[in-house]
């Protein structure tokens, strides 16, 4: 009698946290996507001051600093550790871009350095007139804290994404791909360049390309990545590669690859060699963490983005050499969802392999994937 009482309370317990679990399944509501915003000019600007600033690293100690106007003006970054005196300064190169009838502002870009570890710069750009911004450089050692989102796009859930970002007092923001779904739309990389300013102008953004920033027209514009070439300038040279859809970097104790989900990546390809030689590159006594970025994932149980080429045969192609490297991290965006897998190699298990997390909730119009 005993034993069926103790059976029935087992079956009562497991029945309750069946029904909790499936009442807390219910309960998340994934919100629902919401529109396009678009930022238009501030009218206190004048066609010269800078607009859509954004940093990156470049080396162990500098930073490019990239910034549009609608007219020309210098490329030229005073800058220093006081607000309004500016010690140093460096000059750079302009350059632009036509996509059918648009014709971008005039580009500009700047590396200043070498700049002294975890400490405020105060910058300003162009004409002496320029609003003065300011960024932190990250630290020389642990700890560093990392900030990664994907598929930001630009709704009121991407800042709501830029808010949080905000907040959490980060080092570097890492972005797998998929930026401002601009989709050939080229005004609303504009847009995109003043909403994501507020941070972009105070903390190095590395990004990668994902499938919204290839933007190539059969017959009108058949060049790949134009916009996206030109207004997100990464350290590419640096590290050896040949492309800006590639490339890697290193801060603190952090060996960080940037991969091309949407260029070769076949064991011809020239992605493929640079990564090859990239890996060989990394010394864990100076980096003992390595993270790697693609927009694509290679591991991913949600029924959004299954079976790509990108994902399918990237991840034949190089998964082995991610696993020889013993990479710890594999950051992805694209599947709108977040899912972190345990180490993972060849569709098993392994204790040697790196973590899969796809990231790529940050707020674009398409909404979440919920399957
Ligand atoms: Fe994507």
């Amino acid at each position: 009698m005993a034993a069926a009482v103790r059976g029935f309370l087992v079956m009562l317990a497991l029945a309750l946290a069946f029904a909790g679990a499936f009442q807390l399944g219910l309960a998340y509501d994934r919100p629902p996507a919401r529109k396009s915003l678009f930022i238009s000019l501030s009218k206190d600007l004048r066609s010269t001051s800078p607009q859509q600033v954004h940093i990156s690293l470049v080396g162990q100690d500098k930073m490019r600093i990239s910034w549009i106007t609608d007219d020309p003006s210098p490329a030229t970054v005073e800058y220093g550790t006081s607000s309004g005196a500016y010690s140093f300064s460096a000059n750079g190169s302009v350059h632009s871009y036509s996509y059918v009838i648009y014709d971008s502002g005039e580009i500009h870009d700047v590396v200043v350095g070498p700049l002294k570890p975890n400490t405020q710069y105060y910058y300003r750009c162009g004409f002496d007139s320029s609003p003065e911004f300011d960024f932190k450089t990250p630290p020389s050692q642990f700890p560093i804290k990392f900030a990664v989102a994907g598929d930001l796009g630009q709704t009121d859930w991407t800042s709501s994404t830029l808010e949080h970002i905000a907040k959490s007092n980060y080092d570097v923001l890492l972005l797998p791909g998929d930026l401002s779904y601009a989709d050939t739309n080229q005004p609303s990389w504009d847009s995109f360049g003043r909403l994501v300013e507020p941070l972009a102008s105070k903390r190095p953004w590395m990004v990668t390309q994902g499938n919204h920033e290839i933007e190539k027209i059969p017959l009108i514009h058949s060049q790949p990545f134009t916009a996206y070439n030109a207004r997100w300038y990464m350290p590419f040279e640096q590290s050896g590669s040949d492309s800006n859809l590639y490339y890697s970097f290193e801060v603190a104790g952090v060996h960080v690859i940037m991969l091309g989900s949407y260029t070769d990546f076949d064991p011809t390809s020239a992605q493929y060699k640079w990564l090859q030689k990239d890996l060989k590159k990394v010394d864990r006594s100076r980096t003992p963490w390595l993270v790697v970025l693609v927009h694509a994932p290679w591991y991913n149980s949600n029924t959004a983005h299954q079976g790509e080429a990108e994902s399918v045969n990237m991840k034949e192609d190089m998964e082995d050499m991610l696993y020889q490297a013993r990479v710890d991290v594999v950051f992805a965006g694209h599947v709108h969802a977040y899912e972190r897998f345990t180490r993972v190699y060849n569709e098993e298990a392994n204790k040697c392999g790196p973590v899969h997390i796809t990231i790529g909730d940050g707020g674009n119009r398409e909404g979440l994937a919920s399957k």
